[in-house]
């Protein structure tokens, strides 16, 4: 068989993917691996997406989405975040990961450096070694609550670097940027003349703090401004497979756009958009009470860790917990957690799928039901 492309040979095994499949294989397994959430869609969003096939809208839509859609991102973003957009600016895409796949073509040539955070979400680094780019992590130290600190990233900006990639609320660790720190990195941004990705996946799940966008610290001026946005109804609504999400881009870059999205999907199905539209107008209370949901996982998950005197980061938002387990790990957070899924039959994430800093650390998955959660949390051994 012929050689396949240097650039994919090397992108390193999904460690989620790895310890969730050897769950769902494993009869009576807990799966707290993954961050799928367990709400039945409603009806509304069923039948709109029905709806369209039963009228035969199976055709093509425009290359950036249905009109509607992309003034109802639109409309959301202007009210939630106070930021002035229309939606000329936003961008229909299959999911947040395309999304990010859409931003990374229009922003990285080959050799340009992109500073991802570490620990963080996988396929930052994936994607971007798919674009024949350099992901280069930026840390973040336990120490620190894990928050990004400017000394660190500015310390790894060198003449190649193109893109500073954010996300808040973070998978894997539910910590929030602040809004001062938000602020500081887009001024970084300008000061280094970089782009930002900002991934704001989990935008919907806060508790008790503001999710702020880079884009309220942007300017809006075609030439000068530099945050791509991108956000998702997979994790807000629970439409994971539906793929929706939206790119909202700065002004003036609307042709650069419609050529990329045309060479990579030319649009989304049409069905999905139309779901996607009933999702984002019509009744929200599905959504409140997934973040009460949430919210009463995290506060019992982290009751039943301190009473084992095992430390975890105090989650803000998303829907995870991250625990430090390295009184068990023994140094090698991955096969342990292919040990414990054997021997208590329960599984979390590795922190070593998000990256070296999160050895010894694991992701809890806070989204589906309690008893199931507090079970397997449950079977974690104390720290004495
Ligand atoms: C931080 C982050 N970004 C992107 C994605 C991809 O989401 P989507 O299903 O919308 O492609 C996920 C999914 O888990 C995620 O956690």
């Amino acid at each position: 068989m012929p050689e396949l492309a240097a650039h994919v040979r090397d992108v390193p095994v999904n460690q989620i993917r790895e310890i969730t499949e050897a769950a769902w294989s494993t009869p009576g397994a807990i799966v707290l691996s993954i961050g799928e959430p367990g709400f039945a869609l409603p009806r509304h969003v069923l039948d709109a997406g029905i709806e369209c096939l039963d009228r035969d809208e199976t055709n093509y839509t425009p290359n950036a989405g249905i009109p509607a859609l992309r003034e109802a991102f639109a409309a959301r973003f202007r009210e939630q975040q106070g930021v002035n957009i229309g939606a000329e600016r936003v961008y229909v895409v299959d999911g947040a990961q395309q999304g990010l796949h859409f931003a990374m073509s229009l922003l990285l040539s080959p050799g340009d450096e992109i500073l991802i955070p570490n620990p963080g979400y996988p396929t930052f680094a994936m994607t971007s070694r798919l674009l024949h780019a350099v992901p280069v992590q930026y840390p973040l130290y336990p120490q620190n609550d894990f928050q990004p600190h400017m000394e660190d990233i500015e310390a790894l900006i060198t003449p190649k670097t193109r893109v500073i990639m954010l996300n808040s609320p973070s998978n894997p660790l539910g910590a929030v940027i602040s809004e001062e720190s938000t602020r500081q990195l887009v001024e970084l941004a300008v000061r280094h003349d970089l782009w930002i990705i900002s991934d704001e996946c989990y935008e919907a799940f806060t508790f008790d703090v503001p999710h702020v966008s880079p884009a309220r610290f942007d300017s809006h001026v075609p030439g000068e401004a530099r945050v791509f946005t991108s956000l998702t109804l997979s994790k807000t609504y629970g439409l994971t497979g539906l793929r929706i999400g939206a790119l909202i881009c700065p002004p003036g870059l609307e042709q650069k756009m419609n050529n990329v999205m045309e060479s990579i999907v030319s649009c989304v199905a049409s069905p999905s958009q139309y779901a996607a539209l009933a999702a984002l107008t019509g009744p929200q209370d599905y959504v409140s009470r997934a973040r009460d949901h949430y919210r009463s996982n995290r506060d019992a998950a982290s009751a039943l860790l301190a009473e084992k005197g095992i430390p975890f980061l105090g989650a803000q938002g998303a829907f995870y917990l991250w625990a430090d387990v390295s009184h068990v790990s023994g140094g090698n957070v991955r096969a342990w957690v292919r040990a414990f899924l054997a021997d208590s039959g329960v599984s979390f994430a590795p922190g070593t799928a998000f990256g070296s800093i999160g050895e010894g650390w694991i992701r809890i998955a806070l989204c589906g039901g309690q008893q199931e959660l507090l079970d397997g949390v449950a079977r974690l051994p104390a720290k004495a």
